[in-house]
């Protein structure tokens, strides 16, 4: 047998997860349909009377064209190809030229839902309703006029979600990923929810001070951090969304939130630009996370140190939305919590590469202040 480390990566069953994904701002449904390609499948989103969100399987059963063409009526929807109209409960209330409508003229209602300025769609391949107690928690300082409206970036990534998730236990990338260093570091896994609470050194968001992020998942795709840093010597508060939905087993949607608590005292303007320029930081950081699910490879059979985060027990813990709800493990109905000290430099290469790109942009800034 061979002495050297032979990656596996065993191919991947046809199955998503069951549970809530964040389809990005509420806003961007109107009354026309939306086509929505997840899942490995064609569904069509529109407004009902109501302004209530309606998500239906997208292609019509009779002969198959794409709802997404079709034309709204009311709660319903009219198929362009033969007129046959579908209501919200995805059964089919007019046929203009049938006696009858046949009884297998049913397509599939997908459970949909508007919180916190976002829309979401719940998945279950069983098609069991979603449990009250799974829903998406409400965020309460969403809409006031304490905070920034939510500026959402959607980024389609060609690679299996596990990569995305797998993000939250692994404490050793923040040194060399994010030229942060991580100095507490903790995960707990409690039923659908993991949260990983890190408090670490990071220049770009917290200047010299300590940021403190606390990052939970809400189920299988939907994670919403509470981040406390500093930018121009003021403290930021930001909330972020890292929210993904799957589009095949191989590719998902990834999108990137910001949310920032606005700041009291700074004129209307001073504090756009802050909020501006927060946002901008965010995402640099988090597209440095980017850069690797696109060039890296799927392991499943990681070789691990005793300073690694616990990636095993996160994919147990993400397994659970992969099985039927019955044979879900009870081992998360208990909170598990793991916590990592191992300290994490920042390699100087990296230090150096982060030195370059900052003289970089500042001649950008110069050149285009002078244009
Ligand atoms: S394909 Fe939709 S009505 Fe015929
Ligand atoms: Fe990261």
């Amino acid at each position: 047998m061979s002495k050297y480390a032979k990656i596996e990566a065993a191919p991947v069953e046809e199955r998503y997860a069951r549970g809530w994904h964040c389809l990005g701002k509420a806003s961007d449904f109107g009354k026309e349909p939306t086509k929505l390609a997840y899942f490995g499948k064609n569904l069509v989103a529109f407004r009902g009377e109501e302004d209530q969100l309606i998500i239906l399987d997208g292609y019509c059963p009779h002969m198959g064209a794409d709802l997404s063409e079709g034309y709204v009526e009311g709660n319903s929807i009219r198929c362009s190809m033969h007129a046959w109209r579908w209501g919200q409960d995805g059964v089919c209330d007019d046929i203009p030229y049938a006696k009858k409508i046949p009884p297998r003229a049913c397509i599939k209602p997908w459970p949909a839902l508007e919180r916190n300025g976002l829309a979401f769609v719940y998945h279950d391949p069983e098609d069991n309703p979603p449990l009250e107690e799974e829903m998406p928690p409400v965020i309460e300082e969403h809409g006031t006029d304490e905070w920034s409206d939510w500026e959402v970036a959607l980024i389609p990534i060609e690679t299996n979600c596990r990569e995305l998730v797998d993000n939250m236990a692994d404490k050793a990338h923040f040194g060399p990923v994010h030229s942060s260093e991580a100095l507490f570091f903790e995960n707990t896994f409690h039923k659908h929810i993991a949260v990983q609470t890190m408090e670490g050194k990071s220049p770009r968001l917290a200047g010299d001070s300590i940021l403190k992020t606390v990052a939970t998942y809400y189920g299988p795709a939907y994670m919403i951090t509470e981040m406390s840093g500093e930018m121009n010597g003021v403290p930021v508060e930001s909330k972020l969304l890292v929210s993904h939905v799957p589009t095949s087993t191989e590719s998902f949607d990834l999108r990137f939130g910001v949310l920032v608590k606005k700041f009291p005292g700074m004129s209307q303007e001073d504090c756009d630009a802050m909020v501006a320029g927060y946002v901008q930081l965010s995402q640099q950081a988090f597209f440095e996370d980017v850069h690797f699910w696109h060039t890296k490879v799927r392991v499943d059979n990681p070789v691990l140190c005793d300073g690694d985060g616990p990636i095993h027990k996160l994919r147990q813990w993400y397994n659970q939305f992969y099985v039927d709800r019955a044979d879900v493990s009870n081992t998360w109905d208990d909170e598990k919590v793991y916590s990592v000290d191992s300290i994490n430099p920042i390699p100087p290469q990296k230090t150096a590469l982060d030195e370059q790109r900052a003289a970089e942009y500042a001649k950008q800034q110069e050149e285009a202040v002078e244009a």
